[in-house]
């Protein structure tokens, strides 16, 4: 089980760099003073001490309770529950009340790790104060620690703005799949003349207070650029190896769907087949006789 919180008068958190390691994962363990809750500020000392951080997506309670006790140390509740949970084709048509109710789920499942909702197409582009409102509605209903918004530069004042309010945002840049119409499809963005927009858009969004700037499909050598030129940790999906954390959607990490496979996603299971193998015995047993058994009738 996860360490109850306690009091902050009474024990603090510690914010000791090496003791971001997962406390049940392969990661070492403080006996000290472990971790209660990743907290942004946890993330930022990743990066200055050159250590590497976790996160997957999880859109549901039991995905949020593994994946915290395995010790991944941010869970995001991804817009891409479109795409993965809901059966859309792109992220574009998630509702914010939906993002709501995959975050409650994922926050009353996780204990440790640092929680992060997207705010979805069509909730924060009209101004500020829409950005501000359902920031709020995230947090205050969906009970998320911070929010990821796509786009660049352009929102900083946006972010600004979000920040001095309170919330913690997690910028996120280079293929904005929100866009993927606007950007004329999945593309690797910021190669050749295009990675000098990428970088400034970084620094401006870390300059406006963004705890955190995630790149998606940028090259490599553009993603160290970016790494190199914010102080704030940096996350990659599709973005080579130097950003401070890594991102990967987890119905791709575990091997769950089937069909296109983007190059930057490893599979660490084949989840299909074990789920698929499962369905079958219980199929071929109930059709057979052989379930219920005795012991598991009344
Ligand atoms: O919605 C999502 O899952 C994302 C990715 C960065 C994984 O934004």
């Amino acid at each position: 089980m996860v360490p109850e919180s306690t009091p902050e008068s009474s024990t603090p958190e510690s914010d000791t760099p090496t003791e971001l390691a997962a406390p049940y994962g392969s990661g070492p363990v403080s006996p000290a003073a472990p971790i209660k809750r990743i907290r942004t500020h946890h993330l930022q000392a990743a990066k200055n001490n050159g250590t590497k951080f976790a996160m997957l997506t999880a859109y549901d309670q039991y995905a949020a309770q593994i994946f915290d006790e395995a010790g991944i140390e941010v869970l995001l509740i991804g817009d891409s529950a479109a795409n993965n949970v809901l059966g859309y084709e792109t992220s574009l048509p998630i509702t914010l009340d939906e993002m709501i109710i995959f975050s409650r789920a994922v926050s009353s499942g996780a204990h440790r790790a640092l929680i992060v909702a997207d705010l979805p197409f069509g909730s924060y582009e009209s101004s500020t104060a829409q950005a501000i409102d359902s920031s709020v509605r995230l947090m205050k209903e969906g009970l998320v620690h911070a929010v990821k918004m796509e786009g660049g530069a352009y929102y900083a004042d946006t972010v600004r703005a979000m920040t001095a309010a309170g919330i913690p945002v997690m910028a996120h840049i280079g293929f904005t799949p929100q866009s993927e119409h606007a950007l004329g499809g999945y593309r690797v963005q910021g190669r050749g003349e295009a990675a000098q927009p990428v970088i400034d858009d970084a620094v401006a969004l870390a300059e406006a207070g963004a705890f955190c700037v995630l790149m998606e499909m940028v090259p490599a050598d553009v993603a160290a650029a970016v790494d190199a030129a914010v102080a704030v940790p940096t996350i990659g999906i599709g973005a080579g190896k130097s950003t401070t954390g890594q991102v990967l959607v987890w119905q791709d990490m575990a091997g769950l769907r089937t069909g296109h496979i983007a190059k930057f996603v490893k599979q660490y299971a084949d989840l299909r087949t074990v789920l698929s193998d499962a369905a079958k015995a219980y199929g071929d047993d109930v059709r057979n006789g052989a379930f219920p058994g005795p012991e598991h009738s009344f």
